[in-house]
């Protein structure tokens, strides 16, 4: 086994472990995947401000996301299909998180069941709805994430359409795998995967299978999204849901500083400026060059966090920096869990947060409130202001 330093690391063993069509999905963009690479390189291009000769010592990253203390303010982000990049990966990845001291959030698009995932962890986690024409599966999976005790339910806003992803077309992606020849001679070489999935009856969509009416196939995140996803979706929407849950809500997905203004209107705990990992609008900005606009707009009146891009700890002081209270991960923990399970999520959280706490130290700061765009020197063009 190589020595591990870096998420880059995790993901080489990730890419050679899981199948090809899970590691795609989780390496994909939408369409030219522009949003999806600028997401990473324009967080290259902040450049951080050096200081010496100040007391570093005694150093915390601790913090509070939507009320809830955290080791460091990195959540884990809800990501489809996490069960098929290892067997029970929700359950691995929930139970990591756990034991560090972060948020998890369990997709609607998982493996593991809420109920699986609440079997298997103490402490609360959170819960991610995606909206669906379906009224009753929308009330009823509401119901059984209050049953499950989920202390927040995060409402994704990017996708009542699904961005196309060319690689999972081509692969035919499934959950679980149709076994064509492709499929399985790519399994052949993966083993390790094979005999963990061997060893689980979490196979497809449990939040899903056996709740939802009149899905022609509940294998594919493309014909689910395209025949249940809910057009209508709006804020009025949004307040309802707001009001049948009645607990706390975050609102993901947000990328102007227009509809950040109406996500504090209805009221809600946090707003993640996210474009989804560019995989939803390619074209759109990545979330780091629009972060500061959202700040100026809204910072103050709720919380505002970063998600998709981040792959270090240097990333999240950046966030944090300009202005983000808080911020969430996707791939830097699923290459983790696709390359060792639970043990690579855990792997995942120590990188970014001894990458975190060092870059504190080297900034000149002991807390992490501290941080401010005093740390960072932006390229000139960083910002833009569409509203
Ligand atoms: C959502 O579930 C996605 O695949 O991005």
């Amino acid at each position: 086994m190589p020595v591990i330093t870096t998420i880059d690391d995790l993901k080489k063993i990730h890419r050679r472990r899981a199948p090809k069509m899970f590691f795609d999905y989780c390496e994909s963009g939408s369409w030219t995947e522009q949003t999806f690479r600028d997401n990473t390189t324009d967080f290259a291009e902040i450049r951080l401000r050096q200081r010496v000769a100040v007391d570093m010592s005694n150093r915390t990253t601790r913090s509070t996301m939507a009320g809830q203390d955290v080791a460091m303010p990195v959540a884990l982000a809800p990501v489809g299909f996490t069960g098929m990049q290892c067997a029970d990966g929700e359950i691995k990845a929930a139970r990591a998180a756990e034991k560090f001291g972060v948020p998890y959030t369990l997709s609607t698009m998982s493996i593991c069941s809420i109920e699986d995932v609440r079997e298997h962890t103490k402490e609360p986690f959170w819960f991610q709805l995606y909206v669906i024409k379906d009224e009753e599966f929308v009330d009823n999976i509401i119901a059984r994430a209050k049953n499950a005790g989920v202390s927040a339910l995060v409402i994704t806003l990017d996708l009542q359409v699904l961005g196309q992803r060319h690689k999972d077309i081509k692969n035919q992606l499934t959950a679980p795998p149709r076994m064509t020849p492709r499929v399985i001679a790519d399994l052949a070489i993966r083993w390790r995967w094979g005999l963990g999935m061997l060893g689980t009856r979490r196979h497809t969509f449990r939040n899903i299978a056996g709740h939802a009416k009149g899905v022609s196939d509940l294998r594919s995140l493309s014909s689910w999204t395209a025949e249940q996803f809910e057009p209508k979706l709006d804020w009025s929407m949004i307040a309802k849901l707001k009001e049948k849950w009645g607990g706390k809500v975050i609102l993901k997905g947000v990328l102007d500083a227009e509809d950040a203004r109406k996500a504090v209107e209805i009221g809600c705990d946090a707003i993640v400026v996210s474009n989804h990992g560019g995989r939803q609008l390619d074209g759109a900005l990545s979330s780091i060059r629009i972060l500061p606009s959202i700040v100026d707009a809204v910072g103050g009146q709720t919380e505002i966090w970063l998600d998709s891009g981040i792959r270090t700890g240097q990333d999240v002081l950046k966030a944090l920096a300009l202005g983000a209270h808080g911020t969430m991960i996707g791939r830097a923990y699923i290459y983790g869990l696709g390359a060792m399970g639970e043990a690579g999520v855990t792997k995942s959280l120590e990188v970014i947060h001894k990458e975190l706490d060092t870059t504190m130290a080297l900034c000149g700061e002991r807390d992490i409130h501290n941080l401010s765009r005093d740390n960072l020197l932006l390229p000139q063009d960083f910002t833009t202001r569409w509203s």
